[in-house]
């Protein structure tokens, strides 16, 4: 007979550990970047193989007394950073063996449950959604945008239906009363045509604020740009996604990089660029159902990889061109 498998729903789980930790194979040593460290999850296991060193880095402030505690039991083998990923080019490690990179997308359980944080649309008080070096809150961004710009962050972040109908709504009652996070869900709730019994009515703008406000787009490309260069041959890329948009550019920015555009043979014939990475799997790697048992929130995960060939410093992608449009939406951020 099968176990049954009970969700803790107080414990945070590192979503696809076995294959993360299976596709950058710390057991054989050397230097591993943890771009989203979190609760330190990966890093832990990573540190478990005896000659393997990590670099973590995470945008929130609290990750870095988690990271303390993890220091002392295996000292000298951890260095954390409080920085964007997208920073990561300031640790000047380009001529550092870079074995592995690891991002594991979005936010953490400890976050979502931060009331402060108020990325959740069941926290009380101020719109915030600022994980951590911010230029703006949610706040600023619903009580200042213009209604057409609004709009646009719900659909293309959110890919929110009803997004013309509940910007339209929250320029007309900012007018009345300020808007916090109670407020927006019921203006979201009220503009939704129809009612979605699977999720919440305000889960997808929620999730559309939090990618404008965190500038996950921008901070995606340039981490992902940043870490082909770093990377040391045979050294490998993991990226575990959450959402569509997020696998999209992953996605895309990997086949950039591995294969070439296939050329007509009526076309006259183009320079083919230099590929330097090889992608094992074409399809991602998904939760075990085992996994989802245990938790559900990792139902949407995907990891991807790809796996470094050759050390050379500078890798060509069009992928800012191919996402110039959510960029820029991400530029609406600029006059706040
Ligand atoms: C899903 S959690 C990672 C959990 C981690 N793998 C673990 O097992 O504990 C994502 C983390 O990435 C961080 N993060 C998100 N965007 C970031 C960015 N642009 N730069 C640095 N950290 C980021 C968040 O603050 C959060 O702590």
């Amino acid at each position: 007979m099968e176990a049954t498998i009970v969700s803790d729903k107080n414990k945070h789980y590192p979503v696809l550990l076995k294959e993360v930790i299976s596709v950058i194979s710390p057991q054989h040593g050397g230097t591993f970047i943890d771009c989203t460290f979190g609760q330190g999850g990966y890093s832990k296991e990573i540190l478990k193989f005896n000659n393997s060193k990590v670099i973590g880095l995470d945008r929130d402030i609290n990750s870095e007394s988690i990271a303390k505690k993890i220091q002392d039991k295996f000292p000298n083998r951890l260095l954390f950073k409080n920085s964007k990923f997208s920073k990561i080019n300031n640790l000047k490690l380009k001529d550092e063996d870079i074995k592995g990179i690891v991002f594991d997308l979005g936010y953490s359980f400890t976050q979502i449950k931060d009331e402060k944080k108020g990325l959740s649309f069941n926290s009380t008080g101020e719109l915030n959604m600022m994980m951590g070096q911010n230029e703006f809150s949610a706040s600023k961004v619903i009580n200042n945008l213009e209604a057409q710009e609004i709009e646009k962050i719900l659909k293309y972040f959110g890919d929110e239906s009803d997004a013309k109908l509940i910007a339209k709504n929250i320029a007309k009652e900012r007018k009345i009363k300020k808007i916090d996070t109670q407020s927006l869900v019921k203006i979201i709730e009220k503009s939704k045509r129809k009612k979605n019994y699977k999720i919440h009515s305000a889960t997808k703008s929620f999730q559309a604020l939090r990618i404008f406000v965190n500038k996950e787009i921008s901070e995606l490309i340039i981490g992902l740009m940043q870490s082909v260069k770093i990377l040391k041959k045979n050294g490998v890329l993991a990226v575990v996604t959450f959402h569509s948009l997020e696998d999209k550019i992953v996605k895309y920015f990997f086949k950039s990089i591995t294969e070439n555009k296939s050329i007509s043979r009526y076309e006259p014939k183009l320079e083919q660029k230099k590929i330097f990475f090889k992608m094992p799997l074409k399809k991602p790697i998904v939760p075990s159902n085992k996994e989802v048992q245990e938790n559900p929130t990792s139902r949407s995960a995907k990891l991807r990889y790809i796996i470094k060939q050759e050390d050379v410093y500078e890798i060509e992608s069009d992928i800012s061109d191919k996402f110039s449009d959510l960029l820029e939406i991400e530029n609406f951020g600029l006059k706040l």
